[in-house]
C-alpha cells in the first residue's frame, strides 16, 4: 500500500495506494511536495507534474535550492508552512515564547511566527497507531497501512509528524498531524495547526466546490460553486460543527457528475470550530484545507508537550461525488461507528417531543406505548420534561432527578410497563448545558462558562457548562449514570440546544485562554467516552436542535443523529439527500411527524411522510392515540416495509437520481429521487417523490448500480426489466401527480 522511490535529488518519493486511488508526495530538498491525488497511477516518479513557470520578481525562492525555477509561492505542499515564501493560506504557523539556544547552538529568533516543515525521516506502519485525544478511524493491521512523515523546523525545537492512513480496500486517506516542543526549557505556540492540506497540480482549470450550509431547521442543503481566484472557506467558530457548515468540502471540476469526474472529498473528524478552505492561486494550483479554525485559537505548547490535531479523511473518486458518498458511508459506517450499535439494526421508534412537547405525564407515555405496541413500533422515547421542575425551557437543565409530579409511578416502574408491553425505553438529556434557574446553578454558578467581567449572552433560557473541567463532567457522569443504572434504559438521545459565547474558563491560567473551544470539545468527548465505556449496550442518539452537531466525531460515539428539527417530508428532501453526501443512511435518524406539519404548516400524505422517513433510521414523532384506524393499519405495513427493506436501505449502495435542485428535464414539476442497491445487487428500492407538479409532466429516471446482465422483478406490479433497460431506457414515471405524491419501486433480481 506503500512504495518508497528515490528522485533526481535522491530523496523519497512516496506512492500510496489506497484502493483504487493513488496518492504521490515527495521530498525536494527537505520540502513536502504533493504530487498526486486521485484514481490510481502506474508511474512513481511524477515530478514532472511540478510547474515550472518563469517567476516574476516578487517571487521569492529559498536560499538552499538550486534550481532556479523552484519557488515555495507555486510549489505544491503537503504542509504549507507560514511565513517563508509560500502566500498561500498555510496549515501551520507556530512561534517559540522566548529567545533560547537549542543544544547552544541555534538562536530563536523570539516570537516571529515563521515556520518550518522540513523532511527529516519516515517510518511505514502496519496499521494505524492509536493517538488518543479525538475520535478517528479505526481499522485492522492488515486493512491499512501508515506513513509518518518526521519533520522539523530547523529553527525552532519543534517537530511535526504527519500521519497518512490509507485504507486496502477504500480509495480514503486519513490524515492527522502531531506537534512536539522538544526544547528543554522553552515554551510554544501554535496559532495555525491544520489536520491536513493538498494542493492540486492537476485540477480543471475550472475547479468547484460542494459543501454543506443551512441553519436550524435547514442543515446540510448542498451547494456546489465554481472556485474564481482566492480564498474559500466553510467553517464554525459556534464552538459546535453547527448547523451553519458541515466540516466536509468537496473539491470537483466544473465536469464532475454523481458517475463521472474528479471528485476529492475532504471530511473532518471533529464536533467544534473548524475550517476548510479552497484555495486558487494565480497559476490555477488549488489548495483544499482542513482543521481547528484558527480563529481565536491558540494552543500552548510547554517543554515536552504535543499537539495532536483532529483527522481529516480523504476520499478520492474517479466516478462522480456518487461514489465519493458511497465510499464515505460504508467506511463510516464500518470504521469509524463503534460498539454495539454500529451497524445492528435499530429498533423502530416513536418519540414524545412532537407528540406533546413539555405537556405530559407518565399516563400519556404508557397511552402512546400502547399504540406503538400495536403498530410494530419497538421502541418509546422519553424527551425533554422529565426531570427538574421543567415545564418548558426555562429551567432545570443540570438537575437530572426525575420530576415525579410528571413521572408519578416512578422511572423504574414506567420503564416495567413500557418494557411490559414490548418495547425498549429511551431517555432525553442535554448534559452539556445549565439552566440559569436550576439547582445546579445555585450550587455552581462558576461551573457555566464565562469570561470575567462580560455578562452573558443567553440563548434559549441557557448557559452551557465548562466541560474542560473535570468536577463538571464527574458530575454528569454521576448523575447521568445514576438514571441509567435505575431502570432498564436501553437508548439515549445526547441533545445540545446552544453555541457558545464569552467561552472562558475559570480554571484555564491566561496563557492558555485560546485553548477553550478545542479543551471544551476534548471534554466532551471524554464525558461521551466514559459513558459509551460504562454503558456499552445503549444506543446513543446524537442531537442539537435538529442537527446542529452531525459530524463525524459524534458518529464515533452515537451510531445515529437526529437529522434535523424541521420533519416536513418536503423539507427533509433536501436536508436527507444533502446528509447524504458524507453520511450513512444508517446513521440519519429520520420521523415520521404529523400533517400539518408542525414547522411548516404543509399537509403532506402518511404514505409520503413514510418514504421519506425511510431513507434513515426510521421512526415516529407524533400522538399516536390520535390517529385513525387507517393511519395505524399505515404504521404497522410501514413498519413491516422497513424492517424488509433494513438491509438495502442501512447496508447497501445508494444512487442519488435527482436532486430537489436538479434542474429536471423542463417537462416536469420539481422531484426527487434515489435508489438503494445492495451489495451484492440481489435487490434495490428505488424512491421517486413529486415535490410540486405541473400539467401534464412527463417524468422518465434512470436507474444506477444494477446488474446490466440480470433480470429484476418489480414487487408490486410482477413486471420484469433487465437491469440494462432499467439504467439505459429507465422508467416511465408519467402520470398526473399531486404535490407530495410519492412512488416506491422494490425490485428482487429473479
Ligand atoms: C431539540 C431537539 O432537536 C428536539 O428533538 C427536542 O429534543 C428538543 N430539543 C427538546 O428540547
Amino acid at each position: 500500500m506503500i512504495k518508497t522511490i528515490l528522485s533526481a535529488t535522491g530523496e523519497p518519493i512516496f506512492h500510496l495506494t489506497a484502493g483504487d486511488a493513488s496518492y504521490v508526495i515527495s521530498v525536494f530538498h527537505g520540502f513536502l511536495l504533493h504530487l498526486y491525488a486521485g484514481p490510481a497511477i502506474s508511474d512513481d516518479d511524477v515530478e514532472y507534474l511540478l510547474v515550472r513557470v518563469g517567476h516574476d520578481s516578487v517571487v521569492p525562492r529559498p536560499a538552499h535550492t538550486p534550481e532556479g525555477w523552484f519557488s515555495c509561492d507555486i510549489a505544491p505542499f503537503e504542509y504549507p508552512a507560514y511565513g517563508s515564501g509560500d502566500f498561500r493560506p498555510s496549515a501551520v504557523m507556530a512561534k517559540m515564547l522566548t529567545n533560547d539556544q537549542i543544544d547552544g547552538t541555534v538562536e530563536i529568533t523570539g516570537g516571529a511566527p515563521t515556520t518550518a516543515v522540513m523532511y527529516e525521516s519516515h517510518e511505514i506502519l502496519a496499521g494505524k497507531p492509536i493517538l488518543d485525544t479525538c475520535p478517528a478511524i479505526h481499522a485492522a493491521d492488515d486493512e491499512c497501512a501508515t506513513l509518518v512523515l518526521h519533520c522539523t523546523d530547523p529553527a525552532t525545537a519543534l517537530k511535526y509528524d504527519l500521519y497518512y492512513t490509507v485504507m486496502r480496500d477504500y480509495p480514503a486517506v486519513c490524515r492527522r498531524t502531531v506537534i512536539k516542543n522538544t526544547s528543554k526549557n522553552t515554551s510554544a505556540t501554535l496559532l495555525r495547526a491544520y489536520s491536513a492540506s493538498l494542493d492540486f497540480t492537476t485540477v480543471d482549470p475550472q475547479a468547484e466546490l460542494v459543501h454543506l450550509w443551512g441553519t436550524w431547521g435547514r442543515e446540510r442543503h448542498m451547494e456546489r460553486t465554481p472556485l474564481l481566484h482566492g480564498s474559500m472557506s466553510v467553517n464554525s467558530r459556534r464552538g459546535a460543527s453547527s448547523h451553519y457548515h458541515n466540516p466536509f468540502a468537496a473539491l470537483v471540476t466544473s465536469k464532475t457528475t454523481e458517475e463521472s469526474g474528479m471528485a476529492v472529498g475532504m471530511s473532518l473528524i471533529y464536533s467544534g470550530n473548524f475550517d476548510i478552505t479552497a484555495d486558487v492561486d494565480a497559476f490555477g494550483l488549488t489548495r483544499l484545507m482542513a482543521g481547528i479554525s484558527p480563529d481565536g485559537f491558540e494552543w500552548h505548547l510547554d517543554p515536552g508537550a504535543q499537539f495532536v490535531t483532529p483527522e481529516a479523511v480523504i476520499v478520492l473518486s474517479g466516478e462522480g461525488l456518487g461514489k465519493m458518498s458511497r465510499v464515505y458511508h460504508k467506511l463510516y459506517r464500518k470504521h469509524l461507528c463503534r460498539g454495539e450499535w454500529a451497524d445492528r439494526e435499530r429498533p423502530i421508534l416513536v418519540n414524545n417531543w412532537e407528540a406533546t412537547y413539555f405537556n405530559f405525564d407518565d399516563e400519556k407515555l404508557v397511552a402512546i406505548a400502547e399504540d406503538a405496541a400495536k403498530c410494530g413500533i419497538e421502541m418509546l422515547v422519553m424527551d425533554d420534561g422529565w426531570f427538574g421542575i421543567r415545564n418548558d425551557d426555562r429551567s432545570s437543565l443540570g438537575d437530572w432527578f426525575v420530576n415525579e409530579d410528571k413521572i408519578r409511578c416512578g422511572l423504574g416502574k414506567l420503564v416495567e410497563k413500557v418494557n411490559a408491553l414490548g418495547l425498549k425505553f429511551g431517555i432525553w438529556f442535554e448534559p452539556e448545558m445549565i439552566s440559569p434557574v436550576s439547582k445546579l446553578y445555585e450550587a455552581h454558578p462558576e461551573w457555566a462558562l464565562k469570561t470575567t467581567g462580560r455578562p452573558m449572552s443567553i440563548s434559549r433560557s441557557q448557559y452551557v457548562l465548562d466541560m474542560t473541567r473535570e468536577d463538571v463532567r464527574d458530575y454528569l457522569f454521576d448523575t447521568i449514570s445514576g438514571v441509567l443504572s435505575s431502570a432498564n434504559i436501553e437508548y439515549v438521545k445526547w441533545d445540545f440546544n446552544r453555541n457558545l459565547t464569552e467561552a472562558g474558563s475559570a480554571l484555564l491560567p491566561a496563557e492558555r485562554g485560546g485553548e477553550i473551544f478545542h479543551r471544551y470539545v476534548l471534554g466532551l468527548y471524554d464525558l461521551l467516552d466514559r459513558l459509551t465505556t460504562a454503558f456499552p449496550h445503549i444506543l446513543l442518539e446524537g442531537c442539537s436542535s435538529g442537527g446542529g452537531r452531525f459530524d463525524p466525531a459524534m458518529l464515533y460515539y452515537s451510531p445515529q443523529f437526529w437529522t434535523s428539527d424541521d420533519t416536513d417530508a418536503m423539507e427533509r428532501l433536501d436536508i436527507q439527500l444533502g446528509t447524504s453526501f458524507v453520511y450513512p443512511a444508517s446513521s440519519m435518524s429520520c420521523h415520521v411527524s404529523a400533517s400539518p406539519n408542525h414547522q411548516t404548516g404543509r399537509v403532506t400524505s402518511f404514505v409520503t411522510r413514510g418514504n421519506v422517513a425511510m431513507a434513515g433510521a426510521f421512526g415516529y414523532e407524533l400522538d399516536l392515540t390520535k390517529l385513525t384506524d387507517d393511519e395505524k393499519d399505515l404504521i404497522r405495513k410501514q413498519t413491516a416495509d422497513y424492517h424488509r427493506y433494513y438491509d438495502i436501505i442501512n447496508r447497501g449502495d445508494l444512487y442519488r437520481l435527482i436532486l430537489p435542485t436538479d434542474n429536471y428535464n423542463g417537462k416536469t414539476g420539481k422531484c426527487a429521487s434515489w435508489m438503494y442497491v445492495s451489495e451484492d445487487k440481489s435487490e434495490a428500492l428505488f424512491t421517486f417523490v413529486v415535490i410540486r407538479t405541473s400539467v401534464h409532466p412527463v417524468y422518465f429516471v434512470k436507474l444506477r448500480g444494477l446488474d446490466p446482465n440480470a433480470i429484476y422483478v418489480d414487487q408490486t406490479t410482477g413486471k420484469e426489466y433487465h437491469g440494462d433497460t432499467l439504467m439505459n431506457a429507465g422508467l416511465n414515471l408519467t402520470k398526473n401527480y399531486r404535490d407530495g405524491d410519492s412512488v416506491v419501486i422494490h425490485l428482487i433480481k429473479k
